[in-house]
C-alpha cells in the first residue's frame, strides 16, 4: 500500500507567551489516506488551527515551538527539513485560513492576488522584471484565461457578478465574499492536499452546503485529499469519510464518520453530541466548565476536571494512551480497553457516561457548535 498523504505522529506545540509557556498541542495523531476527507472536531481553543499551521509549515516561530513529533507527507519528514518542507507546501498543499483579511493584501486587486496565486505559487522569488510585465500586460493571453478560470471558480462559489468583484479591493468585500475569494484561491491551482481552516463559518448555511458540495466534488473527481477543520459536527458529518475529536491539544477519539455517530465512546465525543442544540425541547445536556488553561493543564487526562465518568487515581494520573475498539475506531480513554468490539465499548460508554440535562443557553455556551469566535 502507498504512504498516507499525511501522517502526524504525537506532535507537541508549544508557545512561550507573557504569561508563560503554553503548552497547547499535546501529541496530536492522525492520517490522511489517499483521496480522503478527514474532519478534525472540537471547541474552539483546542488546538486545531494550530495543528493545521503547523501541517503546512505557517505556524508562527517564535512564540512557537515544535517540541516533539513528526508530520509526514507522502512518506516524507517534512520537519526534518525546511526547505523541503517548504517547497512541498508551495507545490502540492494549499490551506485556505480561518481569518480572511490576515491573509488578503489590502492594496491589491481580487484579480491581481488570484493571477499571483495561479503563476507564482511554486516559487520563492519573483524578478522585478516579472512583476513590470504584469503590469505593463505583456502576458496578456496567459493573464486573459486565468482571469477566464477565475471568474468560473468564483460563480462556482456562488458569488454574484464574479467579473466585478474581480476589480475590487478586499476592504470592499464583505466577510463572506472575502472567505469565498479564499477558497478560490486555495482551489485554482488544484492542489493534491487542501487543509480547510473553517472555510464556511462565515457563511450562510445555503451558501455553506454549495462549497462543501464543491470540495466534495474535488475530492472525488480531481483526486484531492483534504484535512477539513471544524467546530461544527454536522459540517464533519456531511463532508468527512473520517473524523478526528479534538480535546485541549490531542486527539480523544477518531473513527469512520458513521461508526463515530452511531457508537460515540470518549465522555468528551458524548458530550459534544448531547450539547447540539435540538431543535425540538427546550433542554439540551451538555458539557459544564470550559477548554483548561494551557499554562498549566490539568495532570492525566486534560478532560478529566469536566468529564462525568472521571475517575478518581486513574484518570489524572496520566494521559491515556489511544484503545482500538472496533475497525479503525480508537478513543484515548480509560473505560476502554485495546482489543473491546464496538458493542461490548458502546454498553460501557451508556452505563457511565452520563450528561445532566442543563439549560439550552448553558449547553450553547459550553458544548461548541455555536460559532463563536470562528
Ligand atoms: N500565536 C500564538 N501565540 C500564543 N498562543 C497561541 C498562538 N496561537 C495559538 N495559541 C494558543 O493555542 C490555543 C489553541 O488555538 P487554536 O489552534 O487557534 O484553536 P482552535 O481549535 O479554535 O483553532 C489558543 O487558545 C492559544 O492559547
Ligand atoms: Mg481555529
Amino acid at each position: 500500500m502507498s504512504d498516507p498523504v499525511l501522517e502526524v505522529q504525537d506532535l507537541h506545540v508549544h508557545f512561550d507567551t507573557y504569561e508563560g509557556r503554553h503548552e497547547v498541542l499535546n501529541g496530536v495523531d492522525l492520517t490522511v489516506e489517499e483521496g480522503e476527507t478527514v474532519a478534525l472536531v472540537g471547541e474552539t481553543g483546542c488546538g486545531k488551527s494550530v495543528t493545521g499551521k503547523t501541517i503546512m509549515g505557517t505556524l508562527p516561530r517564535p512564540p512557537g515551538e515544535i517540541v516533539a513529533g513528526e508530520i509526514r507527507y507522502r512518506g516524507t519528514d517534512v520537519l526534518a527539513d525546511e526547505a523541503v518542507h517548504d517547497r512541498i507546501k508551495r507545490e502540492q498543499m494549499s490551506m485556505i485560513f480561518q481569518d480572511p483579511m490576515t491573509y488578503l493584501s489590502p492594496v491589491f486587486t481580487i484579480e491581481s492576488m488570484m493571477r499571483d496565486v495561479v503563476k507564482y505559487h511554486d516559487r520563492r522569488d519573483v524578478s522585478w522584471w516579472e512583476m513590470f510585465s504584469d503590469i505593463i500586460g505583456r502576458d496578456s493571453a496567459e493573464n486573459e484565461e486565468i482571469r477566464d478560470r477565475s471568474i468560473d471558480l468564483l460563480r462556482r462559489l456562488q458569488i454574484p457578478d464574479p467579473e466585478g468583484i474581480l476589480d475590487r479591493y478586499p476592504v470592499e468585500l464583505s466577510g463572506g465574499m472575502r472567505q469565498r475569494v479564499l477558497i478560490a484561491m486555495a482551489l485554482i491551482n488544484e492542489p493534491e492536499f487542501l487543509i480547510a481552516d473553517e472555510p464556511t463559518t462565515a457563511l450562510d448555511v445555503t451558501v455553506q452546503d454549495q462549497i462543501l458540495n464543491l470540495l466534495k466534488e474535488r475530492t472525488e473527481n480531481r483526486n484531492l485529499s483534504m484535512l477539513y477543520i471544524t467546530h461544527n459536527l454536522g459540517v464533519a458529518r456531511q463532508i468527512a469519510d473520517k473524523i478526528y475529536v479534538m480535546y485541549a491539544g490531542s486527539i480523544a477519539e477518531s473513527g469512520p464518520t458513521e461508526t463515530l455517530f452511531d457508537a460515540p465512546l470518549h465522555p468528551y465525543t458524548r458530550g459534544l453530541l448531547a450539547s447540539i442544540p435540538k431543535l425540538t425541547g427546550f433542554e439540551s445536556e451538555g458539557i459544564s466548565g470550559s477548554i483548561p488553561n494551557y499554562t498549566d493543564p490539568p495532570s492525566g487526562c486534560r478532560f478529566h476536571p469536566r468529564c462525568p465518568a472521571y475517575m478518581e487515581g486513574v484518570c489524572e494520573q496520566s494521559h491515556p494512551e489511544r484503545f482500538d475498539v472496533g475497525t479503525d475506531h480508537e478513543t484515548a480513554c480509560y473505560l476502554y480497553e485495546d482489543g473491546m468490539t464496538t458493542s461490548e465499548a458502546l454498553d460501557i460508554a451508556e452505563s457511565e457516561v452520563r450528561y445532566e440535562p442543563s439549560r439550552l443557553v448553558e449547553a450553547q455556551h459550553d458544548g461548541g457548535g455555536d460559532g463563536r469566535g470562528e
